[in-house]
């Protein structure tokens, strides 16, 4: 099985959204990876539904929301409204991780939970039979183009065989400061689904660089 490539549009050009929109269509990608910020939970504030609506339009694969926002609870169904496929909150932001995870499912979406640097994947144990995905975060979240932390291997051995003991179906996906040698790692540690972001944007050919993270095995 290949491994999952959803790049994240946080990197793209949002001038010329339709265009990153149509080369990621075209790529070997299999999602779009949306980061949403609300300034509070991370100090920064990316963008809201009127653009993810406009990705939506013209998205011809799922779109992974990856959701970066204190109470998530209170818009999940925006989220299923505006186009979320599968949807992922952080663990940090909810009080009542299992209700979050079923109103999730509730509104017809995959639900995911994504895991800070400092948070334990033990914390998932009780849960982890209810998730679709888990997204462990291998930087801080909040921006784009940061420096991999590399602990984050760890997280991914440990999450791996939590996984395939109670849950194999479950995708584990990492995010920040993936390329192709820090992908690699966390492919040979278990990870079967990478978030790219300024990796693929800033090289010279994304579509290329998509098929190089595509061939990792
Ligand atoms: C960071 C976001 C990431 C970001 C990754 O908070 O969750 O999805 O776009 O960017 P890179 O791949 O540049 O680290
Ligand atoms: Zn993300």
């Amino acid at each position: 099985m290949s491994i999952i490539i959803s790049p994240s549009v946080l990197s793209c050009d949002f001038g010329n959204i339709q265009h990153d929109v149509e080369m990621i269509n075209q790529s070997q990608a299999d999602w779009f990876h949306i980061d949403v910020m609300d300034g509070v939970f991370v100090p920064n504030i990316s963008f809201g539904f009127p653009v993810m609506a406009a990705i939506k339009k013209h998205a011809t694969k799922p779109l992974d929301v990856h959701i970066m926002i204190q109470n998530p609870d209170a818009y999940i169904s925006e989220f299923k409204k505006h186009g979320a496929d599968i949807l992922t909150f952080h663990y940090e932001a909810s009080t009542h991780v299992h209700r979050t995870i079923q109103a999730i499912k509730a509104e017809g979406m995959k639900a995911g939970i994504a895991l800070n640097p400092h948070t334990p994947v033990n914390v998932l144990s009780e849960v982890i039979e209810d998730l679709d995905l888990v997204l462990i975060m291998s930087v801080n979240p909040g921006f784009g183009g940061q420096k991999f932390i590399a602990n984050a291997i760890n997280k991914v051995k440990e999450l791996r065989a939590l996984i395939d003991a109670k849950n194999p179906a479950c995708v584990l996906e990492v995010d920040g400061g993936v390329n192709l040698e820090t992908g690699k790692q966390l492919v040979h540690a278990g990870a079967n689904a990478l978030v790219a972001g300024s990796f693929v944007f800033n090289s010279g050919n994304p579509k290329e660089t998509i098929a190089a993270l595509k061939e990792i095995h």
